[in-house]
């Protein structure tokens, strides 16, 4: 009798345990994150700068080790940093940044291989400033993807391999390489990356992708290039977007029409910025004001502004979940606002509020949401 009753306590016992165990288990529950919540749907990426790859911003590093599997350099890829001299490369940041990814475990893309902008000074042009022949940019092109493709080769997941090179209209943007070597100059780039690394990713990269022209012409670039036998796996649709522009059904239109080709869609760049678009061609009487006007909110984005912003960055969130069969990766232009190029551009020293962590490192309302509604799943 007295044995029968031990046996029930244990077994009770070992019941309230393995209870209590389930429900602690349930309790702690990992807090989700933007990985984890979209994971399954694409890549969700960042662009890191050099202080964030170099350790140095640890809130920010907390933030990229935290909600992203994804990481592309801000800067320190660009030719003009990477290759300032023909005879000299500087490979100090973006050797940091490579090795920041393979200790996170983050898939790393590289940016950008050519592009008309932050290009270094001399890549095009002789001594004297003239533009250099075909064969000499050609032979400059090949030597510098070679040499930084071939410098992180397996270690990189893909390439930008070109950046903006077709015109809203759907013309070729009027560049020192169009202008030497004529349309050539891109599947030439997409040629010499495949050979510096054969399994590496390459993509196409460029803004506003929602103009007809431009998606017209990209489609055509893209399918050409296939057609030629060329490897081109993405096509980036940079995504930096404002609170009036584009119209999320001609954003949409292009996610379609790039799928088409049978490549991947990318958003590489995303941000959105909260304030005025710049009128370039505004009659300045008066400067004050118009600054006044331009930087509208220098101390926080009041509810109202920010309640339309994040429901905008939901649509877009909403908009990529729903075409994720055919986006691979969704990257934020930069990890906090403090970060943010828009502040500095196309107007310096506004404060602007971008992305989808504010400057005290907390997730945006519309991240929180996703984040939250992972847990009511
Ligand atoms: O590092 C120098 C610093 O030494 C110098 O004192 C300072 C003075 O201006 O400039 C610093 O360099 C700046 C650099 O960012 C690093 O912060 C450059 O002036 C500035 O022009 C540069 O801006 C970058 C811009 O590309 C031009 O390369 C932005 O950070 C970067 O977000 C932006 O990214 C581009 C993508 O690569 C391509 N798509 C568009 C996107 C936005 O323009």
């Amino acid at each position: 009798m007295k044995g029968k009753k031990l046996l029930l306590i244990m077994v009770a016992g070992a019941a309230l345990c393995a209870c209590a165990t389930r429900t602690s288990q349930a309790v702690v529950k990992e807090e989700p994150t933007l990985k984890s919540v979209l994971g399954d749907k694409f890549l969700i990426g960042v662009a890191m700068n050099t202080f964030q790859s170099s350790g140095r911003d640890t809130n920010g590093v907390n933030i990229v080790k935290k909600h992203f599997n994804a990481i592309v350099a801000e800067n320190c890829m660009k030719c003009q940093t990477i290759h300032p001299q023909e005879d000299r490369y500087n490979f100090r940041q973006a050797d940091e940044f490579v090795k920041f990814g393979e200790d996170n475990g983050l898939t790393v893309t590289g940016h950008c291989l050519i592009w008309h902008s932050q290009l270094a000074p001399w890549f095009c042009v002789d001594k004297d400033g003239n533009n250099v022949s075909p064969e000499v940019l050609k032979q400059r092109m090949k030597d510098h993807i070679m040499t930084v493709v071939g410098r992180y080769k397996g270690r990189i997941k893909g390439w930008d391999v070109v950046n903006e090179a077709i015109m809203e209209n759907g013309s070729y943007r009027n560049s020192k390489f169009y202008q030497i070597l004529g349309e050539e100059f891109i599947p030439l780039a997409f040629q010499y990356a495949h050979e510096a690394d054969p399994d590496a990713e390459l993509y196409y990269n460029d803004y506003n992708m929602h103009f007809k022209g431009k998606r017209d012409a990209v489609v055509k670039l893209v399918n050409d290039m296939k057609a030629r036998g060329l490897r081109v796996d993405a096509v980036g649709m940079q995504g930096h977007v404002g609170m009036n522009y584009p119209d999320l059904a001609d954003f949409e239109q292009s996610i379609v029409a790039f799928a088409s080709t049978g490549a991947k869609v990318m958003i590489t760049e995303w941000d959105m910025s909260a304030l005025p678009e710049v009128n370039r061609t505004a009659n300045i009487a008066d400067t004050v004001a118009f600054r006044k006007a331009l930087n509208p909110y220098p101390v926080s984005l009041p509810d109202s502004v920010s309640e339309k912003w994040n429901k905008r960055m939901a649509e877009f969130m909403n908009l990529f979940v729903k075409h994720s069969d055919v986006i691979s990766r969704v990257t934020a232009w930069g990890v906090s606002d403090g970060d943010s190029w828009k502040n500095g551009f196309p107007v310096r020293g506004r404060k602007d509020y971008a992305l989808l962590f504010d400057r005290d490192y907390q997730p945006k309302p519309f991240v929180k949401d996703l984040l939250e509604k992972s847990i009511t799943k």
